[in-house]
C-alpha cells in the first residue's frame, strides 16, 4: 500500500504470518527500467514469498520491469488494474485498464514472456476492481477476465468494487462504491479453472473463512496494517501452530531491527508499521505513544520497544 507498506513492513507481517503472500506497494514499471532500482526493489530474503506490484500499461515497458524483478528475486509479478487517482489516470494506468482488457492482455502477456528470461516459472497475476464507473454487468467483468486469462494470467485478485474514477478521491474508492463479493465467487463458480482472491473489507477472521468457502484466497489491506496481530491469528487458524503472544513476535524482530539500525537506518522507518500490534488491547494507546513520541529521537534503539511492551504489561495488570 503507497505510503503505508514497505520493506520493514513486510519484515514484520512475515513473522506475524509465515504462509501469507506479501505485496509490495505498486511501483511503476518505468521507474523500475529507469530509476533506482536498490531503493525501489530491495528486499530481505525473509520477506519470501513477495510479489512486486507493478503499475503501467506499456507492454514494452512492462516486460522489461518484470524480467528485472523476477531477476532481483520477485515471487510473483502482479500488474496493478484498480487504482483510481487521478495521477494513475492521467498516466492511463490501474483502474481505467479494467475498459481496456485488449490492452491488458496485452500487457500480461509480454510480462509473461518477460518473467521467463530468467528461466524461473513466475507467475504474473492481475489485481482489479470489478469494473468503473457505471459498469453494472457482470458479463463486461467477465469479459475483461477471459481475455486476460486468454493472455496467460492464471490469478485474480479481485478488489469487489467498481472504482469510480471521477468524483471521488482514492480513499473514497474504497468506501463508497458498494462491495460485490458474488461477483468474485460466481467468477470462481464459472472458471474454476483460475485462482481467484477477493480483496475489500474484509477485516475478521469469520470474515476471511466466509471468503474461503467461495474462493481461493483473500488479501488484506487496511486491517493488516491497522490491526497485524490479525495476521498472526488467521496464519495459525488456517496452518495450524501456535499462538505466539504479540510481545513475543515483537522481540522477534529485535534481530533485524538491530542490523537496520546498524546499517544507519533510523529506528522510526522499522516501529512505525508495529504501532497496531496491540490494536484494541489494553496498554495499545499507550504502546503506540511510547514508540511514536520515542522514536524519532537521535540515537533511539532497542530499549525504547522495550519500554512500550512495559507500558502494556503495566497496563494489563491494571485492566
Ligand atoms: C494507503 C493505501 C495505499 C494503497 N496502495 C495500493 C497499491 O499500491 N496497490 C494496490 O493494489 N492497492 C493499494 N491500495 C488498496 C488496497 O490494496 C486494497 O485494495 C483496498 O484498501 C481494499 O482492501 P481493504 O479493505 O482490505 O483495505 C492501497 C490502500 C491504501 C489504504
Amino acid at each position: 500500500m503507497m505510503d503505508w507498506t514497505d520493506r520493514h513492513c513486510r519484515v514484520f507481517h512475515r513473522l506475524l504470518a509465515p504462509h501469507a503472500r506479501l505485496y509490495t506497494e505498486m511501483v511503476h514499471a518505468n521507474a523500475v527500467v529507469l530509476g533506482d532500482r536498490g531503493r525501489l526493489l530491495g528486499f530481505d530474503p525473509a520477506e519470501h514469498p513477495v510479489a512486486l506490484q507493478l503499475g503501467g500499461s506499456e507492454p514494452e515497458v512492462l516486460a522489461q520491469a518484470t524480467r528485472i524483478g523476477v531477476e532481483w528475486g520477485y515471487d510473483e509479478v502482479n500488474l496493478n488494474c484498480g487504482c483510481p487517482s487521478d495521477r494513475v489516470q492521467a498516466g492511463r494506468f490501474g483502474a481505467c485498464l479494467m475498459r481496456e482488457p485488449g490492452l491488458v492482455a496485452e500487457c500480461v502477456a509480454a510480462m509473461i514472456e518477460g518473467a521467463r528470461a530468467d528461466g524461473r516459472e513466475v507467475p504474473v497475476t492481475v489485481k482489479c476492481r470489478l469494473g468503473v464507473d457505471e459498469d453494472h454487468e457482470y458479463e463486461r467483468f467477465a469479459a475483461f477476465v477471459e481475455a486476460v486469462a486468454a493472455a496467460g494470467c492464471r490469478t485474480f485478485v479481485v478488489h469487489a468494487r467498481n472504482a469510480w474514477l471521477q468524483g471521488l478521491s482514492p480513499r473514497e474508492n474504497r468506501e463508497v462504491p458498494p462491495l460485490r463479493y458474488e461477483w468474485a465467487w460466481r467468477l470462481k463458480r464459472e472458471r474454476p479453472d483460475l485462482e481467484v482472491l477477493v480483496n475489500g473489507g474484509i477485516a475478521s477472521e469469520p470474515q476471511v473463512q466466509e471468503q474461503l468457502a467461495h474462493v481461493d484466497g483473500v488479501m488484506l489491506g487496511r486491517a493488516a496494517y491497522h490491526d497485524p496481530y490479525l495476521l498472526h491469528r488467521l496464519d495459525v487458524a488456517l496452518y495450524g501452530g501456535e499462538l505466539a503472544g504479540r510481545a513475543t513476535l515483537l522481540r522477534r524482530l529485535r534481530p533485524y531491527v538491530e542490523r537496520q539500525l546498524a546499517s544507519g537506518l533510523p529506528l522510526k522507518h522499522v516501529v512505525r508499521h508495529v504501532l497496531g500490534l496491540f490494536h484494541g488491547q489494553p496498554g495499545g494507546r499507550l504502546f503506540r505513544q511510547v514508540l511514536s513520541e520515542g522514536a524519532h529521537r537521535p540515537g533511539a534503539g532497542w530499549e525504547l520497544v522495550e519500554q512500550a511492551l512495559d507500558a502494556t504489561a503495566g497496563a494489563t495488570a491494571v485492566a
